[in-house]
């Protein structure tokens, strides 16, 4: 990972190296920390953040779950998103918000002495699956791994220790030459990509695993289905059985790092030509042009980044 100059850590800008943590903290040993992935692109020349709010809304709503209170308010956190890109001069970032139970006391239910720590780092990152997925399509294969159980771990809720479950899936994935994995929910129908939800594309509809699925409902997942509606798609959230996958039209995953990827194939079988798909190559069209200005803004994602330091100074200069 590259390094960028300064981190928000606690109501203060830090340098890169001194945005640190104990090795006791709570959250190293038991994953109680929720976070968030946003990207900020350069759209004529300038940064704007997409969707930061809805972001940060649901950074809130997984500390909820896990009863982490933050001791900031969704304002306060998007300035800081907005000053760690203007401090860092980046014209296109990936900033990650984190909220996680810091250095107290160690037993697992958390003690009023443990405090929330929270911190938003930005880095620059290219596309999550590479270029040429991007472009051409990712292989991906079925995972051996299930996700997590609606009853045992909320998948809902983007935390930290959920993410040990897409390890494994991205791990083996990777172990076995694949660019991502996919994991199945506990019933067997198809739920997700390790870090990405999954669209198959049958007859011109468009079709997604539910909430019930044990995924995480993507900001990028949302937005496809908005700008496919607005194009005239038929969108349909439906459980779909791991056979669909490889008689589909179309494959794609979705999500902040991945964006809009194609799939290729599937456990080794082409998933239509083997390659992008036109309905694939629309929605991969009508997403990233948002950013070069080819696609309206009707819903009003994109937020300017503050080149302006002291407007993002609300919540520094307050601690
Ligand atoms: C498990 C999982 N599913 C789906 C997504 C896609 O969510 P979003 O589009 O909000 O980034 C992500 C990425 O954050 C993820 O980690």
């Amino acid at each position: 990972m590259q390094a960028t100059q300064t981190i928000w850590h606690n109501g203060k800008y830090k340098p890169w190296a001194e945005a640190t943590t104990h090795v006791m903290a709570h959250a190293l040993h038991y994953g109680s920390s929720v976070f968030e992935g946003i990207r900020v692109y350069e759209k004529e020349g300038r940064p704007v953040g997409f969707r930061v709010r809805e972001h940060m809304q649901r950074l809130f709503d997984s500390a909820r779950v896990y009863r982490i209170t933050i001791p900031y308010t969704l304002d306060e956190l998007v300035d800081a998103c907005h000053g760690v890109v203007s401090r860092n001069d980046l014209n296109s970032a990936y900033l990650r918000p984190i909220a996680y139970r810091g250095y107290g006391s160690i037993g697992l239910a958390p003690k009023d002495d443990l405090p929330v720590d929270v911190a938003v780092a930005a880095i620059e990152w290219g596309a999550y699956l590479g270029e040429e997925a991007r472009e051409k399509g990712a292989r991906v294969c079925v995972s051996s791994w299930q996700r997590v159980a609606p009853n045992t771990i909320p998948a809902g809720v983007k935390a930290g220790g959920t993410y040990l479950s897409s390890q494994l899936i991205s791990m083996e994935a990777h172990r076995l030459g694949y660019d991502e994995g996919l994991g199945l929910s506990a019933d067997g129908t198809l739920s997700e990509g390790a870090g990405e939800n999954l669209f198959l594309v049958k007859n011109g509809v468009l079709i997604t695993p539910p909430q019930a699925s044990s995924i995480l409902a993507g900001i990028t997942r949302d937005t496809v289905i908005r700008l496919a509606h607005a194009m005239g798609f038929e969108v349909r959230e439906q459980a779909l059985s791991r056979e669909a996958l490889y008689t589909a039209d179309e494959l794609f995953l979705t999500g902040t790092a991945a964006e809009v990827t194609p799939v290729a194939s599937v456990d080794d079988l082409d998933i239509g030509c083997g390659s992008r798909g036109p309905v694939t190559q629309r929605i991969q069209d009508a997403f990233f042009g948002l950013f070069s200005g080819d696609t309206e803004d009707h819903f009003g994602w994109l937020e300017p980044i503050a080149a302006d330091r002291a407007a993002t100074d609300r919540v520094a200069s307050a601690s």
